[in-house]
């Protein structure tokens, strides 16, 4: 499988992508490219096309509209000191990208070829990578079931496409995120689809985002689907609690159960937190644990990290069990050192001696 290039011939002008640069923010401005790739049962993957950013035109019937067949992944390419660019750890972004779609009965895109079609895409599209540190290219792959029918089965053709958009901050990296421990709804149970990166699991989860909302927070931690007590993420990023302060500090995040997003960026901190000289625990943290910790003050920071919030303050938490705030409601040395290093990497800026940068062009 390859990917053929047919480039936008009326691509954006050189103002015109360094005011949509310059914009920031997460997901306003796409770049003048995509890549397409078609699957069908009985001929498999067909090459990708690198093709100009537009619509693309489906049949009312296709399945994707009717029982939401679909996956997708995030992650980023960075500018490096040297005027390259690097991704980071696409493979891991390309094995969940797989298991995601065995979970969904889509087809599993073949590792190889996905990392082919982001470094064709990034390539093609260089000079929409934003330049500053914690500054980059967004990029979102994602597959459809594209098989024309209202039959409630795994459909027979798929659709693969990615896009890229410049990305900024996620979230104000000066502020700390409050958020709204939901205890009415839950994300996934065990058996569900909570592992995999499918659309369906951001639908279910917009009505308690909606609710956090109007509670004044920005986000929704989830809970455990059974007791309602055991930590688990955020709405599109991990946690991370930290215990004590200085060397002595204990870093911790939400074991993978199983209905928990196997995040890269989390998986990353595992090490880059030990690097630093910290004790790293995966571990179970309760709603209690969380509150009678920043009450007696043992849990000093919490963190939330994802791709795109790269690394995140958590402040005030509340939830019909009450409301409380993590130290004085801002971002703690430990967050701000974790965020710096992992950024730092990933800029190439610091050495990578996990071997995670992978330069494209
Ligand atoms: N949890 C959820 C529900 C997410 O959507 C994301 C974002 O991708 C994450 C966690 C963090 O994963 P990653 O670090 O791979 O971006
Ligand atoms: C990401 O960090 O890549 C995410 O997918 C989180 C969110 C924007 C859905």
């Amino acid at each position: 499988m390859k990917v053929n290039l047919f480039p936008n011939s009326n691509p954006a002008t050189d103002a015109e992508r360094t005011e949509k640069i310059a914009a920031g923010g997460f997901g306003k401005y796409y770049t003048d490219n995509m890549v397409i790739a078609e699957w069908s049962e009985a001929d498999g993957w067909k090459d990708a096309d690198l093709t100009a950013y537009g619509p693309i035109s489906l049949d009312p019937a296709t399945m994707v509209f009717h029982y939401g067949q679909e996956i997708f992944e995030g992650m980023k390419a960075y500018s490096q000191p040297d005027g390259s660019i690097s991704l980071f750890r696409p493979d891991a972004n390309a094995k969940r990208f797989a298991r995601s779609a065995a979970r969904i009965a889509l087809p599993e895109m073949p590792v190889d070829f996905f990392i082919q079609t982001v470094e064709a895409l990034v390539k093609q599209e260089r000079n929409w990578v934003p330049t500053k540190v914690g500054e980059s290219l967004y990029i979102r792959p994602f597959m459809i079931a594209s098989e024309v029918g209202l039959g409630v089965r795994p459909s027979n053709k798929a659709i693969y496409l990615l896009i890229a958009t410049p990305a900024s901050a996620y979230f104000n990296a000066a502020n700390a995120v409050t958020v709204w421990i939901s205890t009415e709804f839950v994300r996934a149970a065990q058996g569900g689809t909570g592992e995999a990166k499918c659309g369906g699991n951001y639908a279910a989860s917009l009505v308690a985002q909606k609710q956090a909302a109007t509670q004044g927070c920005d986000q929704v931690v989830w809970l455990d689907a059974v007791e309602r007590r055991w930590v688990e993420e955020m709405g599109g990023m991990n946690l991370y609690f930290v215990k004590g302060s200085g060397k002595d500090a204990v870093v911790m995040t939400p074991k993978l159960t199983g209905t928990l997003l196997p995040g890269i960026t989390r998986d990353s901190i595992l090490s880059v937190a030990g690097d630093l000289g910290y004790k790293v625990e995966e571990t179970m943290i309760s709603i209690d644990d969380w509150r009678d910790g920043v009450a007696s003050g043992e849990i000093t920071e919490i963190f939330a990290c994802g791709t795109a919030a790269v690394v995140s303050a958590v402040g005030a938490a509340k939830s019909t069990h009450g409301t409380w705030t993590t130290g004085d409601g801002t971002p703690g040395p430990i967050t701000k050192q974790i965020r710096e290093t992992l950024l730092g990497i990933q800029h190439g800026l610091i050495e990578d001696k996990h071997g995670w940068n992978v330069k494209v062009c």
